[in-house]
């Protein structure tokens, strides 16, 4: 959602701000613009859709200048369009935002009234306005910026440049992420590290309320007092590779195709001689679980499906009570907080504004203490929060999420065994979970193979408005992610339900333009679960059914797919295997963009 990138250097940065923009495509985006200082003053060219025609613009134009800033916008106030599209512009200034300002209006207004002229119908038009209003004023740019933010509600990444100080830019941040990267003669903003990793590995992750002021030849940080800082500068290990397609098509099916090795990764140092380590959570790991009676998991999306996962590995196997729930219902809730309760976050970016604000309401609630399960180290969660298990899926790119799903369900099953090992979990089945979690890796390597198979059952729903998928227990939030997957990259409506709850209304539904999607593991609920899938043969609908080795002989489907047999950790993890494959192969049938799925965003950073 919505990215920045700024450069001050001592050479023509045009294409580079290009380039970073390209990197962050994957935050989700309707628009682009890049503002450049040059010797008549600022140039800017900005284009609705892809950052490709900004790339074109640029040729027929030949701008070029050594300080600019850039910006994929994600819409929320005003149309997509070239005019809304940053950097926006007041006399000399020009703003590129991330976040949402809520006292916009009121802004405008008192602006407008002093013959400040609006071109778009964003919230940071008001941005660039103040700050050349304080500019006229006769404050520097810095302090312009240092004056300006105290004035802004809601949350914001900002980068300025102003026409009178040519390569200087400000930057600020409270609520929405900005990073500061260090090259040699030149310096750098951005969003995230991704946008920058071809220019630099060194960067500072700034803090809530920094500002920032940079040039070709030094950075200098002030925090929220105003006063200057000293922020480490930190050297990351990630590299530009990770952010290519690896001749793979796209960059989802490339995740999906990692997931052996970034699952092996999770898993790595974390469990040894036959047991789950439980250092991983903390010198006090032992005390604090002891402590626990009870857990509350706060997520959105694709993360909000790990901890419904985890909720029934934490009660089954640890004998503590758990819920899970959406980040933007329990922010605005007045939850009731038993006393030994463990708050967890789960979050891929650890950047979503909905889960980070539930985080920060938490904190005030007198739960034991905050653990966040996140992939992204250095992130606003990371920091928020006490503890932090984090996932190790590498960047992921792709707007649909994939492998961040199957490592946050390894460290939320490294969680629910130690947790179980405190609790009384037998010896037997914390040995088997701790095994199926070692062979996790080889389990869905093989599930991979079914690619070819599952491509072929994707033609099937080429032509298909409407899907069902069926799950029980632990693979209800599994159908609720597959479903999720086919709904955001082929645009099929597809609804999941606890295969239970068939009769008590989508049955309705079914018949022969409804397909639905089975999944059915060798568990305690496997004779019910076929059943079912009677209920839906009987009214002529069509069943596509995944199945564990040893399931299938009851079932009479041409569609059926026979999955290594796993267990109750690891099931959940392979089944998904096929659920991505299918939902990726039907999304390329129907020629969506799959990496890019139309309206959504990688990180949801406003609410
Ligand atoms: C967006 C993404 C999803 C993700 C959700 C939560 O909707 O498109 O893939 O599951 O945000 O994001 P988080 O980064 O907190 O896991």
């Amino acid at each position: 959602m919505c990215g920045i990138v700024g450069i001050s250097a001592r050479r023509d940065v045009v294409s580079h701000l290009i380039e970073g923009l390209q990197a962050l495509e994957y935050r989700g985006y309707d628009s682009a613009g890049v503002a450049v200082m040059t010797d008549e003053g600022i140039a800017r060219l900005r284009a609705k859709g892809k950052v490709s025609a900004l790339g074109e613009l640029q040729l027929q134009r030949g701008v070029s200048g050594h300080c600019g800033i850039a910006h994929t916008r994600w819409a929320t106030h005003g149309v997509p369009s070239e005019g809304n599209a940053h950097p926006h512009v007041s006399g000399d200034v020009s703003v590129v935002h991330n976040g949402i300002i809520e006292n916009h209006e009121a802004l405008r207004k008192e602006l407008q009234a002093q013959g400040f002229e609006f071109t778009s119908q964003t919230d940071t038009e008001v941005i660039a306005h103040l700050v050349e209003r304080e500019q006229r004023r006769g404050a520097d740019l810095l302090a312009a910026v240092k004056a300006v933010v105290p004035v802004l509600h809601g949350a914001y990444a900002i980068a300025a440049m102003s026409r009178r100080e040519p390569g200087r830019l400000v930057g600020a941040r409270l609520g929405s992420p900005l990073v500061v990267g260090y090259g040699d003669g030149e310096q750098y903003l951005a969003s995230d590290i991704h946008a920058l990793l071809p220019l630099t590995k060194r960067f500072t992750y700034l803090a809530e309320g920094d500002v920032v002021d940079l040039d070709a030849d030094g950075v200098r940080i002030f925090g929220e007092d105003g006063e200057p800082v000293e922020r480490e500068i930190k050297e990351t290990t990630f590299s530009s590779d990770a952010i290519d397609k690896g001749g793979y098509r796209h960059f989802m099916l490339k995740e999906i195709h990692e997931q052996p090795r970034v699952l092996a990764d999770t898993l790595e140092g974390r469990i040894a001689g036959g047991k789950v380590l439980t250092e991983i959570l903390g010198v006090d790991a032992v005390p604090l679980l002891e402590k626990t009676q009870s857990v509350h998991i706060v997520a959105c999306g694709t993360s909000y499906h790990a901890g419904l996962v985890a909720r029934y590995w934490i009660e089954s196997l640890a004998g503590v009570p758990c819920t899970a729930e959406i980040a933007s219902e329990y922010r605005y809730r007045s939850p009731v907080v038993k006393d030994g309760t463990l708050f967890i976050t789960i979050s891929q970016s650890g950047e979503t504004a909905d889960t980070l604000a539930a985080l920060k309401l938490a904190k005030a609630r007198g739960y034991l203490t905050q653990l966040a399960v996140c992939n992204v180290p250095e992130s606003s969660i990371v920091r928020e929060s006490e503890l932090v298990l984090m996932t190790r899926a590498g960047p992921e790119i792709g707007v649909a999420s994939t492998k961040a799903f199957t490592t946050q369900l390894v460290a939320l099953a490294l969680f629910s065994l130690a947790l179980g090992r405190v609790k009384g979990l037998s010896e037997k089945r914390y040995a088997s979970g701790v095994r199926q979690l070692e062979q996790l890796p080889a389990m869905v390597a093989e599930a991979l193979k079914l690619d070819e198979r599952i491509q072929a059952m994707a033609e099937r729903f080429v032509d298909k408005q409407h899907a069902l998928f069926l799950g029980r227990g632990t693979h209800w939030p599994v159908a609720m992610e597959g479903a999720l997957k086919l709904k955001e990259i082929s645009y099929i409506h597809a609804e999941a339900y606890a295969a239970g709850e068939l009769k008590h209304g989508p049955l309705a539904l079914v018949d022969q333009d409804m397909p639905v999607i089975a999944v059915a593991p060798n568990d305690h609920l496997i004779d019910k679960l076929l059943s079912n899938m009677e209920e839906v043969r009987a009214r002529g609908g069509e069943l596509f059914v995944f199945v564990e080795d040893g399931v299938g002989r009851g079932i009479d489907s041409e569609n059926m797919l026979v999955l290594p047999a796993s267990g109750e950790i690891a099931a959940p993890v392979v089944f998904t295997i096929p659920l991505q494959l299918l939902s990726y192969h039907v999304a390329v049938l129907r020629g969506t963009d799959v990496d890019q799925p139309r309206n959504l965003a990688k990180s949801v950073t406003v609410e």
